[in-house]
């Protein structure tokens, strides 16, 4: 059986709801070594020292939840959407009634109310596939800010397109076979769309139960986003470059950092 993904067309926010309705059921076991409290534990911080206040968060993008879960320990109040009604689904199953949940599409982000705090975190901006669809989701995140409110967001740096995105990484879990495929190459260029294609085996494994789907991502250079977040009517405070010990370095160095992280404001 040829378990290729088939290419189809779309933009980039249909590529991902593609990706995330068929990756849902795997997402936890496939990222189970991302260490969000490490990550957040590390940020949070940085975040004060720009004046975070309250205990609003939106979170864009949250996916199954592994995102906003240290924030509801922490005592805040979490609203969260997601392009990908699967991707919520598991979330609920973690959260209840405990936080409202949304489809949305981040390019078209509604206003849910006056948050402290908005992130999109995980690269989850990368799968847009443009600087304007990039400036289109940070406006809808600066709408949804309260006054001396905070966005912050990762995006994954050149290194990792010419790592992540160029290699095979294989996690086994749950006995079954779970295979990222990069389709990059170890020369990948600024600003480029990077493909990965994803293969799970079915618990119980075999070649019939192989599901097949395909990641699509666009590089953004550092001086692009700071770019489009001025365009969206904010101010760059602070840019972190890390890897993947989440330990944050500055300045960012994109041929060794696996992630740069941005914190802005209203300007
Ligand atoms: C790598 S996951 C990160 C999920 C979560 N933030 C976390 O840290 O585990 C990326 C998420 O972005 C979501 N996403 C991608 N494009 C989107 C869009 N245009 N609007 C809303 N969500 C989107 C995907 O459905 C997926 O859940």
């Amino acid at each position: 059986m040829d378990t290729r993904a088939a290419v189809q067309p779309g933009t980039g926010s249909e590529w991902a709801e593609r990706a995330y309705e068929a990756l849902a059921p795997v997402y936890d076991d496939f990222t189970a070594h991302h260490d969000y409290e490490l990550w957040l534990g590390n940020l949070l911080p940085e975040l004060r020292r720009h004046g975070l206040r309250g205990h609003r968060l939106l979170d864009v993008g949250c996916g199954t939840g592994k995102s906003f879960l240290p924030m509801l320990e922490r005592g805040w109040e979490v609203t969260a959407c997601d392009i990908s009604p699967s991707m919520l689904e598991l979330a609920r199953a973690k959260t209840g009634d405990a936080v409202p949940l949304s489809v949305a599409d981040m390019r078209e982000l509604p206003v849910f109310g006056e948050f402290n705090l908005v992130w999109c975190l995980d690269d989850a901006v990368n799968y847009l596939l443009s600087g304007e669809e990039l400036g289109e989701a940070l406006s809808g995140m600066r709408a949804n800010l309260a006054p001396g409110g905070l966005l912050m967001f990762d995006v994954n740096t050149l290194n990792s397109y010419r790592s992540f995105f160029a290699e095979t990484e294989l996690v086994e879990r749950g006995g079954r076979k779970l295979v990222w495929k990069g389709q990059a190459s170890a020369d990948v260029e600024p600003g480029a769309i990077n493909e990965a294609h994803f293969e799970a085996e079915a618990p119980g494994g075999g070649d019939s139960g192989v599901t097949a789907h395909v990641h699509r991502q666009r590089h953004f250079p550092e001086g692009e986003v700071r770019e489009i977040i001025e365009g969206a009517g904010l101010e760059c405070v602070d840019v972190f470059g890390h890897g993947y010990d989440a330990v944050l370095k500055q300045p960012v160095d994109e041929l060794v950092h696996n992630k740069m992280v941005f914190i802005s404001r209203r300007a």
